[in-house]
């Protein structure tokens, strides 16, 4: 059983934040969420703790914005005293080739995905760097690892959040900080109903082959589970429908 008692989840009121955020309070974490929607955040966090009975704090917030992060930080530490794991998830995707690309859509990918992450990421550190712990899991993607026709713009906001991390695991690692980027393949959530285009997913057969936000939240709980002086990298992983 973890030591961990708090943790902050971005972009979970549905989707891989939402499984992460019912599998740390079901393990007895108390877990703030955070999103933009404030009925939909709201009922979320309802939902995790009439599952699991343990306190779970929704705050409605852009990661887009940085003083929205700083708030959240603030609202996260009030309640809970500390944050032991922070989960930079919100993102986006739209896609289409680069020609009939809108870059308009490019900024908007880089600033939910990448300085989405880079801003929760800066408001959470001095917190962690006063408590001398904690774990940042960045859910990144498959993407994060390698480009894609049609996703040139997602993943580059994916690429500039690997190396945005990789520079952050760096600077803290001596401080008791870990920082995990984690690149899942496909993940059945509400993304794909979402994105601005029907695909078919080269090598996948549709969307009941693909992982399960619980499947995701299985590598988030093996970082945290993992003894204090070992630490995972980066994960790339995926379901066995699929290649990367
Ligand atoms: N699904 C996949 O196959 C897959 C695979 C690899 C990686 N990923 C990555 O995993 C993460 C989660 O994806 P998902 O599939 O769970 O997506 P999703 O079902 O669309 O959920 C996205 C969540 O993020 C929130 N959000 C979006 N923009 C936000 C912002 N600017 N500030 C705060 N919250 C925001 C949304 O709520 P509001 O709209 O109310 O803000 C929602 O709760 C993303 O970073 C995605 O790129 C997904």
């Amino acid at each position: 059983m973890t030591q961990v008692k708090s943790a902050l989840v971005t972009g979970a009121s549905r989707g891989i934040g939402f499984g992460v955020a019912l599998r740390l309070a079901q393990e007895g974490i108390q877990t703030a969420i955070v999103g933009r929607d404030g009925r939909r955040i709201e009922q979320a966090s309802k939902k995790i703790t009439d599952i699991t009975g343990t306190q779970t704090l929704a705050i409605v917030g852009d990661v887009a914005i940085y003083s929205d992060c700083l708030s959240a930080v603030d609202a996260v530490v009030k309640k809970f005293g500390a944050i032991d794991v922070l989960v930079p998830n919100a993102g986006i995707g739209i896609i289409g080739s680069i020609a009939e690309s809108d870059p308009a859509d490019w900024a908007m990918m880089m600033e939910t995905n990448y300085l989405g992450t880079a801003h929760i990421v800066k408001a959470a550190l001095p917190v962690m760097q006063k408590q001398g712990s904690g774990d940042v899991i960045a859910i990144v993607s498959a993407g994060g690892t390698k480009g894609y026709p049609e996703w040139s713009g997602y993943c580059a906001s994916k690429w500039a959040v690997m190396g945005f991390m990789d520079s952050f695991a760096q600077e803290v690692i001596a401080q008791g900080i870990r920082v995990s980027t984690l690149c899942p393949g496909g993940v059945d959530t509400a993304f794909w109903d979402d994105l601005n285009k029907d695909i078919n997913r080269a090598g996948s057969e549709g969307r009941s082959k693909l992982m399960s936000p619980a499947d995701v939240a299985e590598m988030v709980m093996l970082q945290v589970n993992l003894p204090r002086n070992v630490m995972l990298k980066n994960a790339l992983f995926f379901p066995t429908t699929e290649w990367h």
